[in-house]
């Protein structure tokens, strides 16, 4: 029996598109909704209270749009709130729900990622600050090295739809080779933000060939879909109509556009407060 409920799936602005679409394609049979916080946009170089007070209150709002399990498809989020969220939110504001993030799936898997141990990570400012993934695939993997690098000019120049133009190439290089300075012997890089796979083709060129770039909507999606068949209580109240919809703290308009570049697709979408 399902109560009409959605799987939200939250990102500061355009960048948990590329989990939704990985999502969609192995589940396209559930109801989701998107919210992206583009008027707040970029959460990467804000303070661990701003990030977990915007993420509470796009969760909250999620929950109160229908959502019974939440994603939140950002890196930075899942970094900074969700360990809160999970542990001292949710037992109080809604003990029936359920929020998850992007960097468990991705650390549980990476050690397997990398033929040779030494892993390269690509995130915003907060994210690499964190040392989540450091610390999180330490424990998994203990002999693997991993070595971040933040790319704090990469989100504005996504989210302004400037990926694919010549000045973007600029900021993908000098990233990828300071990376590569810190340790050379990096076979593996992971896209540890949502939105960096816009950039993947770049990143790809201007490191060392060989190395594998890794993006983690396919991972996110596939460990969510073990979730739901692990926990049939939550799987068992979310709608199954194929339905998605698109909501931004911004406007309609530019929103449509921007996403249509992450989606190749055209969508509609709702303001909200
Ligand atoms: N897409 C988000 C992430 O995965 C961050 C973007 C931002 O800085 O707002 O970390």
């Amino acid at each position: 029996m399902n109560n009409g409920a959605s799987i939200g799936i939250f990102d500061s602005g355009y960048g948990g598109l590329t989990i939704l679409s990985e999502i969609r394609a192995l589940m396209p049979e559930y109801n989701y909704i998107y919210l992206g916080d583009n008027a707040r946009t970029p959460y990467g170089t804000r303070s661990f209270d701003v990030v977990y007070r915007y993420t509470l209150e796009n969760v909250k709002k999620l929950f109160s749009m229908g959502c019974s399990l939440v994603i939140l498809a950002c890196n930075t989020a899942s970094a900074k709130a969700l360990r809160t969220i999970q542990q001292n939110d949710l037992p109080r504001i809604a003990p029936d729900k359920r929020v998850l993030g992007v960097i468990r799936p991705t650390t549980e898997i990476a050690g397997t990622l990398t033929k040779n141990g030494h892993i390269g990570l690509f995130g915003t400012e907060g994210t690499i600050d964190s040392m989540s993934y450091n610390i999180e695939i330490a424990k998994m993997f203990p002999d693997v090295k991993v070595t971040g690098q933040a790319c704090p000019m990469w989100v504005p120049i996504i989210e302004n739809g400037e990926a694919d133009s010549d000045g973007a190439d600029y900021f993908v290089k000098e990233y990828c080779s300071t990376l590569i300075a810190k340790d050379p012997q990096i076979d593996t890089v992971i896209l540890a933000c949502t939105h960096y796979p816009l950039l993947k083709d770049k990143i790809q060129r201007y490191l060392p060939s060989g190395i594998s770039v890794v993006s983690q909507g396919p991972i996110v999606a596939k460990s969510l879909k073990n979730y739901l068949t692990k926990h049939t209580d939550i799987e068992c109240q979310i709608e199954k109509g194929g339905v998605c919809t698109f909501y931004t703290t911004e406007s309609t308009q530019k929103f449509i556009k921007n996403a249509s570049i992450f989606l190749n697709t055209e969508i509609i979408a709702q303001t909200i407060n």
